[in-house]
């Protein structure tokens, strides 16, 4: 369904025509002085240059029709051209009474569905979750589920870190603690055991002192770096060993991210690759696209209208084994043949970004996607603690995202158990439902790009922009809505009735607001701008709220139209916090 500015700027586009102007100035925006009117247009004064007249007597002329005009109960010309605009209540009342009615609330899906693949999440087995993996995590799932929502066919990839060099350390650290192990014995023919020779709890510990040693023993990162190869080559003990890592790590890393709430559709890694890679380097070799310099084949991915140094694209190492370039050229080989996409977006520190500018160039040039495969890259900024660093422990470690959780946890907790006394079971499970919420939406509310502040204080609040208001907000209807009901009532969503008062009106405009809210998040992969709508939504509900007897109401009519109105509130925000990764409790 059409959007309330588009039908603004129709009527405004129109007048324009009536007055011999054209049509295309009647563009209608929100009004950015909302002391003086609700929308306005500025067509006038673009007019007044295509027609060499005053901006004002153009203004003037089309404000005189749009007086007429049932859309608008304000239209007035101001100085230097401006049309300053309010819209008439009945056109309002009109447009939310066809929100309600559509299943989808006035959200367009998109026309032209695609096949898209999201590279998020990016945890490296054996190597704990910190907070860095968080905002790929958050980050990318909102954009899944808006994506996905607008009807495009959406894949989400975790893309492990499964075949680095952490495999050939711990590979390295088990030999020297366990060197009788049959994994280690090339001559060993038999069936390896079933069974891990180590918890997670120990692959935890190992991972860390084999990343120490190395950094001190020239030899052990000698060994380390060949275990890895050798585990690439296919060596058979090492490659049965691998299998166990994966297996330990994988189940932890999938109870952590169920946690936050994140699921991929793949479970997918860069050892998957290694089927692709062999060919794709003979393809690569055989068209001419790669060459050796001193030992490595590269690609070349520079471009005349660079600016900066744009090194090329590893593709082996002089000893033969893969890196992080090949891997991920090789994913999208992969990805291709698989599922043939037509957009991969990865959700990545921006601090790779060069990684992928060589990556998306050379896949480009040597053809190894499709010329119309769209190649995006999302670079998230860092995640810092208060005093502006990279977030830490109290310690100054690297903060694990179990613990993270957990103290944020507890932080909610106490603050339920503060506020009134709900029985401590269900508040450990509200508070684990409010915690999420401030975690992630203390991410998404931000651009993903900047950097931002991991404030506590601030996300775990009930009052201001974070997650817990919003819930709040959700909460507070839904207990006016039950009590509605607990009464008798029977909630029809689709009553809107005629608007009363001023706050009604602001809510009302602000619903109207949710169809375009999410196509631009969609549209720009920026999860911010939902956050940013459903702040303003809910900041109008609650001085609706505040203005408004609902329950006390005496005329039933008039009650059960309100009722309406907070019921499609509840679901644009129910709506929008899913399509952020979060959900409402019941009660808090
Ligand atoms: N595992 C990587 C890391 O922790 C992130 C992977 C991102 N995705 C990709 N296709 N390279 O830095």
């Amino acid at each position: 369904m059409k959007q309330l500015l588009q039908l603004l700027s129709e009527h405004v586009a129109d007048a324009f025509c009536k007055a011999g102007y054209e049509a295309d100035l009647g563009k209608t925006g929100i009004s950015n002085r909302p002391d003086l009117c609700e929308y306005q247009c500025n067509g006038a004064m673009a007019g007044a240059k295509r027609y060499h007249k005053a901006p004002i007597v153009i203004a003037g002329e089309v404000a005189e029709i749009l007086k007429d005009d049932e859309a608008f109960e304000m239209a007035e010309a101001v100085k230097p051209g401006f049309i300053n605009l309010n819209v008439s209540r009945v056109f309002l009342q009109k447009q939310i009474s066809a929100m309600a009615a559509d299943p989808d609330m006035s959200v367009e899906k998109t026309g032209h569905p695609k096949k898209i693949i999201i590279d998020y999440g990016g945890a490296n087995v054996a190597k704990p979750l910190h907070v860095g993996h968080l905002r790929s995590a958050v980050i990318g799932e909102s954009i899944k589920r808006i994506l996905r929502f607008m009807g495009n066919e959406v894949l989400g990839d975790v893309h492990l870190g499964d075949w680095g060099l952490q495999m050939g350390l711990i590979i390295t650290e088990l030999h020297e603690r366990k060197p009788d192990l049959p994994y280690f014995d090339l001559e060993y023919e038999g069936e390896y055991p079933d069974e891990a020779p180590f918890t997670i709890s120990e692959l935890e510990e190992i991972y860390p002192a084999a990343s120490r040693r190395s950094k001190e023993d020239a030899d052990y990162k000698a060994r380390a770096l060949e275990a890895t190869k050798e585990l690439q080559m296919g060596r058979r003990g090492y490659r049965a060993l691998w299998k166990h890592i994966m297996n330990v790590s994988v189940r932890d890393l999938k109870k952590n991210y169920d946690n936050l709430d994140v699921h991929f559709d793949l479970w997918k890694g860069e050892s998957d690759t290694q089927s692709y890679i062999l060919g794709m380097v003979q393809y690569l070799k055989d068209n001419g696209y790669a060459h050796y310099d001193q030992g490595a084949l590269v690609v070349d991915v520079k471009e005349e209208t660079d600016t900066k140094e744009i090194p090329p694209c590893m593709i082996l190492k002089s000893d033969g084994s893969s890196l992080y370039d090949t891997t991920d050229l090789a994913t999208l080989v992969m990805r291709r043949e698989q599922y043939d996409p037509d957009e991969v977006i990865y959700v990545v520190d921006k601090r790779q970004e060069l990684h992928f500018v060589q990556d998306f160039r050379c896949a480009k040039k040597t053809h190894l996607v499709k010329e119309d495969t769209g190649l995006i890259f999302l670079g998230f900024g860092t995640m810092n603690g208060k005093d502006g660093k990279p977030f830490k422990t109290r310690e100054g470690g690297v903060m694990r995202l179990e613990n993270l959780i957990r103290d944020i946890n507890e932080e909610m907790y106490r603050k339920i158990m503060d506020n009134h006394a709900a029985e401590p079971e269900e508040a450990r499970e509200t508070a684990k439902i409010v915690a999420l919420s401030a975690i992630k939406y203390g991410d998404l509310s931000n651009q993903a790009s900047k950097d931002y502040i991991f404030d506590v204080d601030k996300f775990t609040s009930f009052e201001g922009n974070t997650g817990p208001y919003i819930l709040y907000t959700i909460v507070r209807i839904k207990s006016i809505l039950n009590r509605y009901t607990a009464a008798g009532g029977k909630v029809t969503g689709c009553r809107i009735g005629s608007i009363v008062t001023e706050s009604e009106k602001e809510l009302m405009m602000e619903l109207a607001g949710y169809g375009s809210a999410v196509r631009t998040t969609a549209e720009e992969l920026a999860p911010h701008k939902l956050c940013a709508y459903i702040y303003g939504l809910a900041n109008a509900f609650n001085h609706f709220y505040h203005e408004t007897k609902i329950l006390s109401e005496e005329d039933e009519n008039r009650k059960a139209n309100l009722i309406a109105l907070i019921d499609l509130t509840r679901k644009v925000l129910e709506q929008s916090v899913s399509l952020l990764g979060f959900c409402a409790p019941e009660r808090m």
